[in-house]
């Protein structure tokens, strides 16, 4: 038997010091604020108070404050805070991919690769918006509208994910496509990837660059978008689980379009007429990079090979097969129409020229695109 289990062991009682230990030791080093011989006289501290420095850093989120400018906003932040759905709640079990062809399966798939070029980004646009709302010292509305939003787009990616996730595992870009047409998915795919890159290194310069009211100028036109898709999408699917998804997005979507309305609302009669010509330039921008999704890709932005639409096309027709509801290239047009035209009727009374878009048949002002100066996004 070993010695250890036959002897009990003596536990010495704890030795407590007394409180004149305690300061003897303590006072070998210097004494932590918290230990005072005495209750202080805020009289007393007050005379001997010094003013803390000034912060002179332009952008830095400190002092804060939780003034709010716009009531409207509080109230649509408010109304926002349980998004009413969750992506991981909906009916994926119901989604047959087995009874799909690989083709049909590379085309949804294809499609919600496409869609995360815009939706997929949101999350980091919004917060990327949100940290210079805190930084540009914004009222606490326009910060908590952005976190709302960055926070809906995050549901929105996880959905592009868990699409992309079941039809093509892996994929977008890291599976071995097994058929032709699957291969030249991934090849768009690249492309479009390629282009999302150069819209997130605009994106970052430009959201430093302009003042609020343009900021959301662009998010307005982005909005509108996808609203309309979303909508557009959820009419023409058939697959309940993406019907349902879409709704949801959809609804999301116009919130933030509410948002951006009740902030302009405030902001656009107090526009400079530089600011207004600035968002007419914002809007021919934020058509050229929505159209690489509500309509085609123009090719002033959109860097493509020339077996990018002849592909998409395909992938189109093949993702229609399963009763998921690509629109014709017609009927988005009409559709893209019908958002712009939206918008130009919101803005145009405030005294904002609207571009002219002769793609889509809309008269107006001539601008120059500027590559580095596209905001807009879902
Ligand atoms: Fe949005
Ligand atoms: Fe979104």
């Amino acid at each position: 038997m070993k010695k250890s289990q036959t002897q009990a062991r003596v536990i010495e009682p704890p030795t407590i010091p007394s409180p004149e230990d305690v300061h003897k030791r303590i006072g070998k080093h210097i004494l932590p604020p918290n230990v005072l011989d005495k209750m202080p006289d805020p009289e007393e501290l007050i005379l001997r108070s010094e003013i803390a420095p000034i912060i002179k850093d332009r952008l830095n989120l400190f002092p804060f404050d939780w003034r709010v400018e716009t009531p409207r906003l509080m109230q649509i932040y408010e109304d926002s805070r349980n998004p009413g759905w969750s992506p991981s709640q909906l009916p994926w079990d119901t989604l047959d991919v087995d009874s799909m062809t690989l083709d049909q399966r590379y085309a949804v798939s294809y499609w919600f690769a496409l869609l995360s070029v815009f939706d997929a980004s949101g999350p980091a646009v919004f917060a990327r918006a949100m940290i210079h709302a805190y930084e540009t010292h914004e009222e606490d509305a326009i910060r908590k509208c952005f976190f709302s939003v960055a926070r809906d787009e995050m549901n929105h990616e996880e959905v592009c994910g868990r699409a992309i996730t079941l039809l093509t595992p892996n994929g977008p870009l890291n599976h071995d496509p097994q058929t032709t047409l699957g291969k030249l998915a991934r090849n768009n795919i690249q492309w479009l990837y390629h282009n999302g890159a150069r819209y997130w290194n605009g994106y970052k310069k430009a959201v430093e660059h302009y003042p609020m009211a343009i900021l959301f100028s662009s998010f307005l036109f982005g909005e509108v978008a996808s609203s309309t898709l979303f909508h557009s999408m959820y009419e023409s699917t058939t697959i309940p689980v993406f019907k349902e998804a879409f709704k949801n997005i959809g609804r999301d979507e116009g919130r933030h379009l509410s948002f951006c309305l009740a902030l302009l609302k405030e902001m656009m009669p107090k526009l400079s007429e530089e600011e207004k010509d600035t968002i007419t330039k914002q809007f021919r921008a934020g058509f050229i990079f929505l159209s690489g999704i509500l309509f085609e890709p123009p090719a002033e932005f959109w860097d493509l090979p020339a077996t990018f639409i002849p592909t998409q096309r395909l992938l189109e027709e093949k993702a229609r097969e399963v009763g998921f509801g690509v629109l014709s290239l017609e009927q988005r047009k009409a559709n893209w129409r019908t958002a712009v035209v939206r918008l130009k009727t919101i803005v145009e009374p405030h005294g904002i020229k609207f571009p002219a878009l002769p793609e889509i048949d809309v008269d107006g002002e001539s601008v120059d695109f500027d590559i580095d100066k596209i905001i807009p996004i879902f």
